[in-house]
């Protein structure tokens, strides 16, 4: 797949892996998204990369997502890729003292439900831009990033993981139908290992990868369109589970310390 000259859309971009697939697309002479709640961040970060924009919005809102989906669609009807990429994790510890019930919810609304909102609101942007663009087919592309932790739960996070496996579940579902109904657009999920940002802070481990890595990885794979990406240790634990599933939780938390 062509990874230059794109309009993308980012969740997440603020920071982290949204935030060096941002400076990845720019430097590859792509235009940029960034979306995510932290106005002020997000637009410091737009300005230092040439042709971006910043679009403050909470995922989980879907008046703020409705305003999202008009701005792309009246400004940025160019858009030919999606990453759904912002999430968050609650690091605690189940039978403690805390609401796992609240936790989960926060975490299932924003990782997993918003992303439903999402791509009914987007892939139809999608599919206009490649009906415009039949001359010159623009790959559409949505881009999801999932986890390890999909195939294996961490304990460290216990209800973050689920939301992943959920999101995983989706993303099959959304490709196979739009495979189905003769879609151009290539559904490429990014399941990404231990990666140093301020999303594992609660995370001891030297097992991290660098954000700028794991990047690198998604480029490298969206180019060999390997739709399903076991990127570094999502690989191993991809093994072990094909071995036993119990051999791939212990190799999660192995990593994580859980
Ligand atoms: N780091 C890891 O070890 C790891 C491992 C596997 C998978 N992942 C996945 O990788 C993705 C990126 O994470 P990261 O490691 O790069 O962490 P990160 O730097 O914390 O990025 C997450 C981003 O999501 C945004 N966000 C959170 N809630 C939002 C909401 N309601 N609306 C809009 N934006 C929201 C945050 O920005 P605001 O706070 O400004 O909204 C932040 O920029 C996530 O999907 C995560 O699940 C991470």
């Amino acid at each position: 797949m062509r990874m230059v000259g794109r309009k993308v859309l980012i969740t997440g971009a603020g920071t982290g892996m949204g935030l060096e697939a941002a400076k990845r697309f720019t430097d590859q002479g792509s235009r940029v998204i960034m979306v995510a709640r932290n106005g002020t961040r997000l637009r410091n970060e737009a300005e230092r990369l040439p042709g971006a924009v910043a679009h403050p919005c909470d995922i989980t809102d879907a008046e703020q997502v409705a305003r999202l989906l008009s701005f792309v669609s009246s400004e940025h009807s160019d858009l030919d890729t999606v990453l759904l990429n912002a999430a968050v994790t609650h690091t605690y510890r189940l039978f403690g003292t805390e609401d796992a019930y609240a936790h989960a919810e926060v975490e299932m609304r924003t990782n997993y439900l918003s992303a439903i909102r999402l791509i009914n609101g987007l892939v139809p942007l999608l599919h206009q831009q490649a009906a415009r663009k039949q001359t010159d087919p623009a790959d559409p592309a949505l881009i999801v990033t999932t986890s390890g932790v999909a195939f294996a739960p961490d304990i460290t996070n216990p209800t973050y993981s689920a939301t992943k496996a959920a999101l995983h579940s989706l993303v099959q579902s959304v490709r196979l139908q739009l495979e189905r109904d003769g879609s151009p657009i290539k559904v490429f999920e990014f399941m990404a290992p231990l990666v140093d940002s301020p999303f594992s802070a609660g995370v001891v481990s030297d097992r991290k990868m660098p954000a700028t890595d794991a990047i690198a990885a998604l480029f490298d794979g969206m180019e060999r369109e390997e739709l399903e990406l076991h990127v570094g240790m999502t690989a191993d634990v991809h093994q072990a589970l094909r071995r036993s599933s119990d051999a791939a939780v212990r190799a999660v938390n192995a990593a994580t310390g859980g």
